[in-house]
Order: C-alpha cells, then sequence, then structure tokens
C-alpha cells in the first residue's frame, strides 16, 4: 500500500508518469495520441482472437480508445488504469454513448484483481515501460494468469530494438526526428527527454525473455524503424498435460 513502510510492493501511480494525473493533458490527449483502435479491432478479427463472445482486459486504458472500439464487437471489457485523471475522460466517454459492457477500474498491472472468467485478450498499449524491470516481469504473469489457455496478448509499448552502445545516437535521433516529423502534435524536447529519462523502456531482449518466461509464446514481433517502439502478439501456453501415469493410476 503507497506510504507502508513495510510494504515492499511497488507504487505504480508514483511511476505513472506525471501527465498522466495532469487535467490538461487527459483533455488534449486524443488530439495528441491515435491509437490505431480500428486498425487493431480489425487485426485482432482477423486473427480471430476478438469476437462477439470475446472478454478483453485493457490495461493502461488511458481515455478508452480501444476500450471503446472493443466494445462495439465484443462482450466485456474491463478497462483498467491507474490514472482516476485518464478514467475519468473515459467514463465520460461511457456515459455519453450509454455503452454498458464496459467496466472501468481504478488499479494497475499489479493491483488488478481479475473476476469473472478467464479473459480471452490482455490488450496494452504504451502502458507497461512506467514499470521497472522486475516488476514488468511480475506484470507479465499476472497477465498470463488473467488469461485462458491460448488467451492472447496485445502489447505496444516503447522498447528498444538497438545495442545499448547504439543508445545515445538513436535516442538524439529519435527526438530530434519525432520533434521535426510531429509539429502538429507539438511533443517538446523536454517531453520526449523526460519519458527516456524517467520512465523504465527496456530492450526487446529484455522484455521478450521476460514474456517467454511468463508463460507466453510470441506469436509475432513487430519493431519500428527508429527502434523505440515494439508491438506483439503472443498467447498463453496451453496447460501441460496431465502427466499420464498419475491419470492412469
Ligand atoms: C500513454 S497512455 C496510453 C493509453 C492508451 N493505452 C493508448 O494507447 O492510448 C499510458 C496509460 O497507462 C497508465 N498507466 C501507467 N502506469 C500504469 C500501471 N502501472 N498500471 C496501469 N496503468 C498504468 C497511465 O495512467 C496512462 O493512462
Amino acid at each position: 500500500m503507497a506510504g507502508d513502510p513495510d510494504c515492499w510492493w511497488l507504487d505504480e501511480r508514483a511511476h505513472a508518469g506525471r501527465e498522466h494525473f495532469d487535467e490538461q493533458h487527459a483533455r488534449r490527449y486524443d488530439a495528441k495520441m491515435d491509437a490505431q483502435a480500428a486498425a487493431e479491432i480489425g487485426l485482432l478479427q482477423d486473427a480471430g482472437i476478438l469476437d462477439a463472445q470475446s472478454s478483453v482486459v485493457d490495461i493502461g486504458a488511458g481515455s478508452g480508445q480501444f476500450t471503446l472500439a472493443a466494445a462495439q464487437v465484443c462482450r466485456r471489457v474491463v478497462a483498467v488504469d491507474v490514472s482516476p485523471v485518464m478514467l475519468a475522460r473515459l467514463t465520460e466517454k461511457l456515459e455519453r454513448g450509454a455503452v454498458a459492457n464496459v467496466e472501468p477500474v481504478g488499479a494497475g498491472f499489479l493491483t488488478y484483481q481479475h473476476s469473472g472468467e478467464p479473459a480471452d485478450l490482455v490488450y496494452s498499449r504504451f502502458a507497461l515501460h512506467h514499470l521497472p524491470d522486475f516488476w514488468k516481469a511480475i506484470a507479465l504473469c499476472r497477465i498470463a494468469a488473467m488469461l485462458r489457455p491460448g488467451g492472447a496478448l496485445r502489447l505496444w509499448d516503447v522498447v528498444y530494438s538497438f545495442e545499448p552502445a547504439d543508445a545515445e545516437r538513436r535516442i538524439e535521433a529519435w527526438i530530434t526526428q519525432t520533434m521535426a516529423a510531429d509539429v502538429e502534435h507539438g511533443w517538446t524536447r523536454p517531453e520526449l527527454a523526460e519519458h527516456v529519462r524517467d520512465e523504465h523502456s527496456t530492450f526487446t531482449w529484455l522484455l521478450e525473455a521476460m514474456i517467454e518466461r511468463a508463460g507466453l509464446d510470441i506469436l509475432d514481433a513487430h519493431c519500428d524503424a527508429s527502434g523505440m517502439f515494439a508491438r506483439y502478439l503472443c498467447q498463453k501456453r496451453p496447460a501441460p498435460a496431465a502427466n499420464t501415469d498419475a491419470a492412469r493410476a
């Protein structure tokens, strides 16, 4: 629990990104960040992962771009976020659209307690990097535990696919290119520097080992040309077959 000196669990809110608790940022979020939700829904439907019966957990749901798109095509969506400010934006949209199959939950990767049937899909976009690596590994195990065997994790994040020795050059190039290419959305150098300095993005070779160790197989991985972003489609490994000797006895 936050502030409890005996508690060794991470205070997720203290690591969740200053801007996500800023009302003004939350109001501007959708104009600044397109979560490409329609394309994501299409991809998940085409892969046979998402259909009218699916139960989805969106962790780090933010303003709910994916949550709302998913709610239109599936049965149940749980939208989890540690920021009451971001969840308030999402809740406004649910009320405005009279959306009845979304449950907003104020919790995080490390505290959300899943109830009901195991999820068919856990979705998480640009949120996991808020956790340091030890906690990412714990979070991924918790995600695997929420999924039914064969269920899917769709994960997007800020993940570095360049070599550590190349970090300075690649990060400087990304900051310069983002500021030049994305003038419209107004990313400033201090904002971009803060992401690298104060958040916990890791390397693909570390994250991928954590995903596998959590009992999830990586079906598809895509790293963008800047070397700064990766997206994964993963599947929970089926439970091992029962020991046949024991079963026969
Ligand atoms: C960059 S936003 C992404 C929002 C949304 N997924 C999207 O793609 O538009 C990151 C979100 O993750 C949330 N977040 C940060 N740390 C978290 C944690 N430990 N558990 C759950 N959500 C977290 C933030 O509050 C914020 O809403």
